[in-house]
This record gives C-alpha cells, structure tokens and sequence, in this order.
C-alpha cells in the first residue's frame, strides 16, 4: 500500500473506542513524550476523543519510566508503536492523519519538517488536518535557540518565569512540571480553536506552540509593569510581592495561605491582629481596599499577621476568616487533601484498572461536562498494543503489516 486516502468512517470496522463525550468523532494523533504535548491528548482522551499515541519502535515513550502517573497520562490511549522517520514510517504516519482531526508533535524546532513530514505534505493528505507543533522555542526564530532540547525546567528558566518565585537569595522552578502542564492546556485551547474554525472552513491550520512562550504569556503579569514602568518587584519568597497580607503564614501547627483583600477584609484582619486602631487613619482610610507592601505602616502589618498566625491553628484560623469572608486555606498536606470530604462528594479522586488489572487511583475526569461527561474507558496500553488495529482501520493489511514490522517500522506489543 502506497497512499490510502481519507476514507469513510465507516469503511472499517471502528476500534473499541466508546462514543461518549463533548470531544466524541474528533481523532488526534500525537507523536511526543513526556508531558507537554502528550498531556494535552490526555485531557481531549478523557473527553471522548479518539487519541493514538505514537511511540518510538525502540524505547517507547520515556513517560513509561514512571510508575505511577503514567496510568493517568496515557489512560484512554491507543499505543501505536511507529518509527514516522523512514520512507515506510511516514507513509504509515500519513495513513493515521488521513482522517485524522488534529496532529500533534513535540521535538526540537523544525524537526518534522527537516526530516521531510511538512506541514504540505501533511495537508496534501488532508487539508483540513490541524497540526500543532510544540517545542521549546519555536519553529523560527535564531537558529541555535530553535534548535534546542527543551523541558520545564530550561523554559522556565529562558522566560522569566523563574527568576520571579523563590527567594530573594535563589529562583526557583515552580513544581510540579508547570512550563508542561502551561503547555498542555496551551496546546488543547488552541488546537480546538483551530479546529472549531478548520470545521467551518475546510482548511486547516499549523500552530507553532513555544513553550517558552506560554510561559511568558502565563508569566507576564509583572513583567507587564516592567515593560511600560521599568518597575521591579523583589523575588518575594513565601509572600506576595507587592500586597501585605497575601502569602504563606506559620501557624501553631503548620501553615496557612492568606489572601486577604477589600475594605471589609482588611478592616477584619487589622482588627484581629491587634491594629484596628489604624483603621480610619490617614494612613489607612476607610475605605483602603488594598494593604500595599510598600504602605505606611506594612512592616508592622506584616509582623503582627506573623506573630498571630504563630498563635493560631491552621484549620481553625481557616474556619475563622472563611466565617468572616476571607480568602484563607490551610496548606494541606497531600494525607489531609486525599482525606477531604469535598474531593470524595464531587468524585476528584477515583480508581480504575490497570493493564494487568491492579487498581490504580487518580485524579477523575476534569472538568464535569453536565452533558457530556467524560470517562475512563480503558487504562495506558502496552508499547504497540494497537498497532494492529489501527493499522487496519486505516487501510493497511495484514502482509503489509507484518512486512512492517518486519523491517523495525512499526511494532506491535
Ligand atoms: N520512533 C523511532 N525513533 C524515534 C521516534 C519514533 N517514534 N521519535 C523520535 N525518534 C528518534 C529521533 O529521531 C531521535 O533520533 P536521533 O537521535 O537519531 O536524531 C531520537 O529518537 C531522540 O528523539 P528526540 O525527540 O530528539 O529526543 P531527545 O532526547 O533528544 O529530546 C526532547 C527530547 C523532549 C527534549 C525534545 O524532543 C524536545 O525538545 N521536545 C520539545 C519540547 C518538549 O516537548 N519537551 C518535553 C516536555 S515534557
């Protein structure tokens, strides 16, 4: 077989895929590891897309290195074990995207198109494929930082994102792998956008998602000031950089975030830490909706908001300001997150099997669709488990197949 086109959906009998959710019928195909780009076909898997996973004929995607939160990143998945990068290779990737809604690769740059699978050619077998290249800096731009090998961590650090959490004395990544999951929901907003406007053009679209630039996009609240002020905030620590009240507090017994803004809170809290009297001052009118690091009398908000947190029980101090509405939460451990009562009423956390049928626990379906719910269908395949099958659905036969096979194009578990 050379070049099997677009076909029917009802040419071949359908995989087991089950029809259910907001993203029924939609087909996306990814080839990625780890978490950037995979992560995103895990949330449009979750609702009800049909996703097949390319992974390397020799190692598989790295993301089975994992013990655990494999399952829940590949679960609903269809393992098609594809080396895209030989003559063979492509022809199969091409078959896969035929009918495919989206197509989503994660390398350094330009690497499809250098290596042959460009944008045109993938479009010469469907025009209204929507294809989403994720890398760390680009498609573009100057060669030596386009080409580079990205993760969280380096675009983090290449953004500026980085450079504002930590202390003063040392920046530090935010955890747990954000410049990934930034990405993810980048590359499933836009994607769907893309394909909302591909349904009702027929034309598809090439995105160039730099996760760099997501988390310049995500990271640029500060930066804004910079850019038009020249203003610089200090690296602000467990608080807020700007604001009093606003940050991470010692309690008796642990800690507490507060997040205290408005008249009605700040006249609350100065009361409560001993400073009502500056209530209604010059320095802190009536009306004063934001306690400003930079304030008259900040220094010595803060150290009365340390001191009596140091007095006070987190849960109980939550309670308390909550009551009183406050923005205000203990920082919970993940023994005390798993055991809220909250999680277990809205079903956050649920098990389901996996491939050798041992339970596993994981997050449940975000968000809730009231319509069309989401659903774990199947768990993380086996490396190669549906080359089989989808090979088939998209044309191929069984000689060609174990031909494929036979030569390291594909591999089947
Ligand atoms: N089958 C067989 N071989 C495959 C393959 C497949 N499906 N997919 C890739 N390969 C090959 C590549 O051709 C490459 O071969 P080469 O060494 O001969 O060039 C080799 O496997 C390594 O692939 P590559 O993806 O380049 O791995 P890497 O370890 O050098 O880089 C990343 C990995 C993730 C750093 C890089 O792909 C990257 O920067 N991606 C964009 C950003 C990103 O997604 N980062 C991860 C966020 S979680």
């Amino acid at each position: 077989m050379t070049s099997p086109g677009p076909k029917e959906p009802s040419a071949v009998p359908t995989s087991a895929v089950p029809p259910f959710g907001a993203l029924q019928g939609v087909k996306v195909v990814y080839s990625a590891v780890e978490i950037a780009a995979p992560s995103a076909a895990a949330l449009m898997a979750e609702w009800g897309a049909d996703v097949v996973w390319i992974e390397n004929t020799r190692t598989g995607d790295s993301m089975r290195d994992t013990v655990n939160v494999k399952e829940l990143e590949r679960r609903n998945q269809r393992s098609v074990a594809l080396n895209p990068f030989t003559d063979e290779g492509r022809e199969v990737l091409l078959s896969l995207i035929a009918d495919a809604d989206i197509f989503v690769e994660s390398s350094k740059g330009p690497t499809y198109a250098r290596r042959g699978i460009t944008d045109e050619l993938l479009w010469e077998r469907n025009p209204r494929l929507v294809i989403v290249h994720v890398s760390g800096f680009g498609q573009y731009g100057v060669p030596e930082r386009v080409n580079r090998a990205a993760y969280d961590l380096t675009v983090q650090a290449y953004s500026g994102y980085m450079a504002q959490n930590g202390t003063p004395e040392q920046p530090m990544a935010a955890v747990p792998y954000v410049g990934d999951y930034f990405t993810s929901l980048m590359v499933v907003s836009s994607a769907l956008a893309a394909l909302h406007r591909a349904t009702a053009t027929g034309e598809g679209e090439s995105l160039d998602v730099a996760m760099y630039e997501v988390m310049l996009r995500i990271g640029s609240y500060y930066l804004m000031d910079y850019m038009n002020d020249g203003t610089v905030y200090p690296r602000p620590g467990p608080r807020h950089p700007n604001l009093c009240a606003i940050g991470e507090y010692r309690t008796s017994d642990g800690f507490i975030g507060l997040c205290i803004y408005g008249v009605k809170q700040n006249k609350y809290l100065l009361e409560r830490i001993g400073l009502g009297h500056l209530w209604g001052t010059e320095d802190y009118p009536e009306d004063t909706s934001a306690l400003w690091l930079d304030g008259p009398q900040a220094p010595l908000i803060e150290a009365k908001i340390e001191e009596f947190c140091l007095t006070q029980k987190a849960l109980e101090l939550e309670k308390e300001f909550s009551e009183a509405g406050l923005a205000a939460n203990a920082v919970l451990e993940f023994d005390q997150v798993l055991a809220e009562e909250h999680l277990a009423q809205r079903e956050a956390i649920v098990e389901w099997k996996r491939q050798d049928g041992s339970n596993v626990k994981g997050i449940g379906i975000v968000p809730k669709f009231a319509r069309n719910p989401g659903q774990i269908w199947r768990p993380m395949p086996d490396l190669g488990q549906d080359t089989d099958t989808v090979l088939t659905e998209a044309g191929w036969t069984p000689e060609e197949i174990s031909r494929l096979e036979d030569n390291g194009t594909i591999r089947r578990s």
